[in-house]
């Protein structure tokens, strides 16, 4: 089921924001590349993973870093790229329709 989390308006490059959809907390996200989302909880030991620095490179789906401990996680597939995370988070599909941005788990 898809879930309109905002506005084109308020999600400028940069923008992170977590909510709760569910059961679960989910950040979405707005790189260069596009918007992203994820399950806003670390698999290494729990903290969110709002206010991580992403990395970007051309032609390569955008990382995010955990705070915490440094574990880094593929924003389009939620796969742990580095210790100390081995699995993966729940990660969901995010989109712009009609100038709203939509999340949709996978
Ligand atoms: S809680 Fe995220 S790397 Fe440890």
């Amino acid at each position: 089921m898809k879930t309109q989390v905002g506005t084109l308006e308020e999600f400028v490059i940069g923008t992170q924001k977590s909510l709760e959809i569910g059961s679960d907390y989910v950040l979405v996200l707005r790189s260069i590349s596009g918007f992203w989302a994820i399950e806003d909880r670390c698999s290494h030991d729990d903290n969110e993973l709002l206010g991580g620095e992403i990395t970007e490179h051309e032609g390569t789906t955008p990382s995010i870093k955990c705070v915490r401990h440094g574990a880094r996680f593929n924003l389009e597939t939620g796969k742990a790229l580095c210790l100390p995370a081995v699995k993966a988070v729940k990660s969901y599909k995010a989109w712009l329709e009609d100038d709203l941005v939509w999340v949709e788990e996978r």
